[in-house]
C-alpha cells in the first residue's frame, strides 16, 4: 500500500486549500508507513487523519458559504459522502480493529476520493474565486480549527493540537 506525493498538478490555487491538501497528503502516507510499527501508532495516526478530514471540508464549507459559491450544495454533499467513510473509519479505529484492516480501509478511502476530490471538485471552487475577486475578499484566509470550533461548526472532538500546527 502506497500514497502517492503531493504533486504540483494537484494545486487549485487557493493557498489555503492547497496547504491543508497538502497536509492531508502528508497525514494520509504517515498513516501508511506506520504500517509496520506498533498497533497503537497506526490508531493514532488514523485519528489525526480523520480529525483533520473534518477540520479541512468545515473550512472549505465555510469558505464557499462566504464566497456565495453556487455549487456549494453539491459540494458539500460530495463531503458528505467522504465523511461518512471517514466516520467508518473512526468507528474502527475506536474499536482497535486489526490494523491491516483499518489501513485497507484508509488506503480505499485516499484512492476513491481524494485525488478525484480535488481534481473535479476543489478546482472548481478556487477557479470561481480566481474569477470573482469580490468573493476571494469575502473569503479571506481559511479559518482555524479552534474558529471553526467557536462558531459551532466542527465538533470540539475533531480539535488536536497539532491541528492548529501543521
Ligand atoms: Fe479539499
Ligand atoms: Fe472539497
Amino acid at each position: 500500500m502506497e500514497f502517492p506525493e503531493f504533486t504540483d498538478d494537484l494545486l487549485t490555487g487557493f493557498e489555503g486549500v492547497d496547504r491543508q491538501h497538502r497536509v492531508l497528503f502528508k497525514v494520509a502516507r504517515k498513516v501508511l508507513a506506520v504500517r509496520a510499527a506498533a498497533p497503537e501508532e497506526v490508531f493514532k495516526a488514523s485519528s489525526f487523519l480523520v480529525s483533520y478530514v473534518h477540520y479541512h471540508f468545515t473550512a472549505e464549507e465555510r469558505a464557499m458559504e462566504m464566497a456565495g459559491y453556487p455549487r456549494l450544495e453539491s459540494h458539500k454533499r460530495q463531503h458528505d459522502l467522504i465523511r461518512k467513510d471517514v466516520d467508518g473509519i473512526r468507528e474502527a479505529t475506536l474499536a482497535r480493529e486489526e490494523p491491516q484492516k483499518l489501513l485497507l480501509r484508509i488506503q480505499m478511502l485516499l484512492d476513491d476520493w481524494f485525488l478525484p476530490h480535488i481534481n473535479g471538485v476543489d478546482r472548481p471552487f478556487a477557479e470561481y474565486l480566481s474569477q470573482n475577486p469580490e468573493a476571494w475578499v469575502a473569503v479571506g484566509e481559511l479559518a482555524s480549527a479552534r474558529a471553526l470550533i467557536d462558531e459551532g461548526r466542527l465538533s470540539p472532538e475533531h480539535a488536536t493540537d497539532e491541528l492548529d500546527d501543521q
